[in-house]
């Protein structure tokens, strides 16, 4: 399973590359607009540090607009992948962007109805948001069984399944459980996989014990 970290903060990003666990990165612009930076600069940075696929999110909504700052946006580094929406301005984009082999990254995926039209546009990646779906009482994790299914279902179908809007840790296990590639985290929520009390309290104990032997390894 693939670690992308969801946030356009290059501290965070250069502080949590560090432990080679990150495997990309994605933002769009709500993001952008929290790391209050230009977003051709902050990608620029972002790809410098994560040589892994690095989304950038258009902003415009027609098919000729979105291709014109897709342009731009590729143009920035090779690991740059852009982001579409899921409309169909978006996906026919998508199909432009693939046929000149550009990572596409088709997000703002809500059912499994537009997971298959976003594969079919040929899609690298689809972007189910589970978060926003547990938000309004549905279960996201169902839409995630479901892609899977569906996909595994015609092998010819490429793209892979980024499950992101993760809030928790369940949600990275739960979809690793079911087999999708790509796991999109709050720099939170990374940090939060490797927390054990039982891991802390046994170092602690361990540490303690190695004291008392009065050694040293080197
Ligand atoms: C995915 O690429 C989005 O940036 C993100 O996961 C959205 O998450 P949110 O629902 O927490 O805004």
């Amino acid at each position: 399973m693939k670690f992308f970290i969801d946030t356009a903060d290059v501290s965070e990003i250069k502080e949590l590359s560090s432990s080679g666990l990150l495997d990309g990165v994605t933002t769009n612009p709500s993001l952008i607009k929290k790391s209050g930076r230009n977003i051709n600069e902050v990608i620029a940075e972002i790809c410098d540090i994560v040589p892994g696929p690095v989304s950038a999110e258009v902003a415009a909504t027609n098919y000729e607009e979105m291709l014109k700052e897709a342009e731009v946006l590729k143009a920035i580094a090779k690991n740059v992948t852009i982001k579409v929406p899921l409309t169909w301005d978006g996906l026919k984009a998508c199909r432009t962007l693939r046929n000149d082999d550009v990572l596409v990254n088709v997000t703002l995926c809500f059912s499994a109805s537009q997971a298959l039209l976003a594969a079919k546009a040929g899609a690298t990646f689809i972007s189910p948001f589970v978060g926003r779906l547990d938000d309004i009482g549905l279960n996201g994790m169902d839409l995630i069984s479901d892609i899977c299914e569906i996909y595994t279902n015609y092998p010819n179908l490429n793209t892979e399944i980024l499950v992101a809007s993760i809030r928790n840790t369940n949600h990275v296990i739960d979809a690793a459980k079911i087999g999708a590639d790509v796991v999109t985290l709050p720099p939170n929520v990374l940090k939060q996989l490797i927390s054990h009390p039982l891991t802390d309290n046994g170092l602690k104990a361990f540490l303690d014990d190695w004291k008392l032997t009065g050694q040293s390894i080197t």
